[in-house]
């Protein structure tokens, strides 16, 4: 057969395409009729990069030949402009020059390190979340970035799996909005602008409720509970436009995610429509082999591609397969050629076809990188995620007329390990990293004498360094401390069965919590962390996760009250692993504990109050606000009405504040039982101190639905309670009841 150039083909069709989306199907189905078989499965085919991301790739490589001859759609882990170049004029080396999609764990960003999404999402502030999401995308996609695997979006309510640090927290309102934020801000105003880089909501589905909070492990849930809590965030990335998607590493109730129909084609592709195209996670369709799902490759690509996963990054099972596999007719060529329309339709609409090269553009780099702009954006993201935890007898803010801070701990000079887990280095990186000692020096000048110790390790049993510590503390006005986890001790594959403070850091704590004098306490960590005893004895305690290259000086800004903290937690930090899975929308029970003292056959520990350390949606700040009594617009509420609870809140403080005010519902009888709270709004309201205002909810019939036990979305008539408060523990309450009509 004469091929005729694809070129040709879209010229002449570009002549008659009636409209862009028309015109893009028609160039889809223009190429994928030219295209062999091995050449459609070459689309479906991801591999990692094994060169240097700045050094020469080596061009004759096995990688680089399948490039040539097209049974390459996509590559991962290869970035730079110079790089990416190089490897996509190999791929217009083959018959039809279909472009590659070179994709990138941009998590959190990319030169610019952004705070850990965990971090962030303790912020509340979708546009700050989204502005986060902007500049990792301006960023990578300077770099040759097409596709970033990102946003994590799954829900997680246990801290012992190291992957919480990736993803919004434990509940599905607050985790489907910034789902949607993350979305927009990474694919930007339109896909296929040069800043914009496609989305892929990960990792689908559920992978956040791993038994035991150990990586890659199984998954049993009933549908309900996964409808409710686990799927709104990736529904609420596809209603925000996601490119992609990629399935999780786990088996949901026996069917590994990979393979499984219900997750992939009966919800994503079929009710939900999704137009995008699924990309396996890390090897996870050959990995079924493990799962003692299928009994090789040849099987796992079989049952991966029928399932609906549509690119197989890194195992080999399609491109050794799929082709043997269409041809022995076990599996249709229609689900071949529906996987490549898919993939190829991501490339047209990022302009590939028309310009492969169009993200490879040196001058982009060069502006888009390490800017002032986005590092303003980062210091103020930073900002904003840190949580005020405790601060009795007003030791925050810190006067900056000290004379005298020791500033102690293992991380307090840190350097990296404020970029956290999913970060890239760069060699120029350490002068732009700022660790809390510098941006404490930054802040303070030469007025303030600064002294030094390290006390202890991260990890480690020696005690060796206290006595340096304590008697800097003792030389000092006030002591800030900055202990908790290193940067790779939260992330992928960093399960841990104890989440306590690390080694020996909570004695050096302790030691120097016995000198007297004035002690604030930082946790740097991925996670929440366990640290009772800092938690009841010391007066103040800043949650400072892991904030990235402004690290020291959004630290600096709170410790000295340039910026009065304002986050709220996102999950619920546990007082003991024995605790966990503990979430505030748990339920009733038959036999709920009145209090945390109450063990009169109730469900309670016996050595243990049931409450979590400190609640999901707590946050201090240096004002104090109190709240007045919920007013309703009316006590009842009819289908098609709505009715409005106002609040009035007092910034009784003697500083300006933001407060993140929060509303629950329960729904006191339904026909499942259902959660003792749900948060179904928020607002974030700034006051001076001494300002007072009216704070209203609009609550419709809509937004009090679950799913019943047939999976039917529905509100049903009863009594109502609503909650509002500064978290998810201390709040108002008023009732209403919903009627039938
Ligand atoms: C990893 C992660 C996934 C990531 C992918 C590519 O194993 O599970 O989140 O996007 O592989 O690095």
């Amino acid at each position: 057969m004469r091929y005729i150039s694809y070129l040709a083909v879209l010229l002449v069709l570009s002549l008659h395409g009636s409209g862009q989306k028309k015109t893009i199907a028609q160039k889809v189905d223009s190429v994928l009729r030219l295209m062999t078989l091995e050449e459609k499965v070459g689309q479906m085919n991801q591999y990692n990069g094994d060169w240097e991301a700045t050094g020469p790739i080596t061009k004759d490589g096995d990688k680089q030949n399948q490039i040539r001859r097209g049974m390459l759609g996509s590559m991962l882990n290869v970035t730079g402009v110079e790089h990416t170049r190089e490897l996509q004029q190999m791929a217009m080396q083959s018959r039809l020059k279909i472009p590659l999609l070179f994709g990138q764990d941009i998590i959190h960003g990319y030169r610019t390190t952004f705070p850990i999404p965990l971090a962030e999402a303790a912020s509340w502030d979708l546009a700050a979340i989204g502005q986060s999401a902007r500049v990792a995308a301006k960023e990578c996609a300077a770099a040759g970035v097409h596709w970033t695997f990102a946003p994590m979006v799954d829900i997680a309510r246990d801290p012992r799996w190291g992957r919480v640090m990736e993803g919004a927290g434990e509940d599905p309102y607050l985790g489907s909005l910034i789902a949607a934020a993350r979305v927009k801000g990474f694919q930007g105003g339109h896909l296929g602008d040069t800043d914009a880089v496609m989305a892929c909501a990960k990792h689908f589905a559920a992978y956040g409720a791993a038994i035991g909070g150990r990586d890659y492990n199984s998954v049993d849930m009933s549908l309900r509970s996964l409808w409710e809590y686990y799927l709104p965030p990736f529904k609420a990335a596809l209603d925000a436009g996601a490119a992609t998607f990629m399935n999780s590493f786990n088996d949901l109730n026996g069917i590994p995610a990979t393979a499984n129909g219900y997750l992939l084609r009966d919800i994503l592709k079929g009710k939900w429509k999704f137009q995008g195209f699924v990309v396996s996670d890390w090897g996870s369709v050959g990995e079924m082999i493990n799962h003692g799902y299928v009994n090789d490759n040849y099987g796992a690509a079989k049952a991966a591609s029928i399932a609906g996963c549509d690119m197989d990054m890194e195992s080999r099972s399609y491109i050794k397969n799929l082709a043997t596999l269409v041809k022995e007719g076990k599996v249709p060529l229609a689900v071949v050629d529906e996987a490549v329309r898919r993939i190829l339709t991501k490339k047209f609409e990022m302009g590939l076809f028309d310009d492969p090269f169009r993200f490879c553009n040196d001058a982009r780099a060069a502006k888009e990188w390490n800017n002032a702009e986005n590092l303003a954006k980062a210091r103020t993201m930073a900002e904003k995620s840190i949580v005020l935890l405790k601060n009795e007898r007003n030791v925050l803010p810190i006067s900056k007329t000290t004379k005298t801070i020791a500033l102690i701990g293992p991380f307090i000079k840190g350097i990296r390990d404020n970029l956290g887990f999913w970060s890239y280095e760069w060699p120029d990186d350490s002068g732009r990293i700022v660790s809390a000692w510098a941006g404490v020096q930054k802040k303070l000048g030469s007025g303030t004498q600064l002294l030094y110790a390290q006390g202890c390790g991260v990890t480690d049993s020696s005690r060796a360094g206290f006595d340096e510590a304590v008697a800097a503390a003792k030389n000092a006005d006030v002591v800030v401390m900055q202990v908790g986890e290193a940067r790779d001790m939260s992330g992928e594959a960093k399960s841990r069965s104890s989440i306590r403070l690390p080694g020996v850091q909570e004695d050096l704590i302790k030691a120097i919590q016995a000198t007297g004098k004035p002690l604030v306490v930082m946790i740097n960590a991925g996670r929440p962390l366990i640290f009772n005893w800092t938690a009841d004895n010391v007066p103040a305690i800043l949650y400072t996760w892991w904030l990235g290259t402004t690290a020291g000086d959004a630290i600096a800004d709170v410790l000295f009250g340039d910026y009065n903290p304002s986050a709220h937690l996102p999950m619920s930090f546990p007082r003991s692993e024995g605790q966990i899975p503990v979430y505030y929308n748990h339920f009733s029970t038959g036999r709920p504990a009145k209090n945390d003292h109450d063990l009169y056959y109730v469900s309670a520990y016996t050595d243990l109050p049931n409450d979590p350390k400190f609640p999901f949606g707590f946050g201090l700040s240096y004002a104090s606000f109190t709240y007045g009594d919920i007013k309703m617009s009316s006590a009842v509420l009819k289908p098609g009405q709505s009715v409005t609870a106002t609040i009035t809140i007092t910034n009784s403080g003697r500083v300006d504040g933001e407060e993140t005010v929060q509303l629950y519902i329960r729904d006191m009888v339904g026909s499942v039982v259902r959660p003792v709270k749900e948060l179904k709004g928020f607002k974030k309201v700034s006051l001076k101190a001494g300002e007072s205002r009216e704070v209203s909810f609009t609550i419709a019939p809509n937004d009090l639905r679950f799913y019943n036990d047939k999976l039917e979305y529905v509100f049903e008539p009863g009594d109502f309670k609503l909650f509002i408060g500064g978290n998810s523990r201390d709040v108002k309450e008023a009732a209403f009841i919903l009627k039938a009509d």
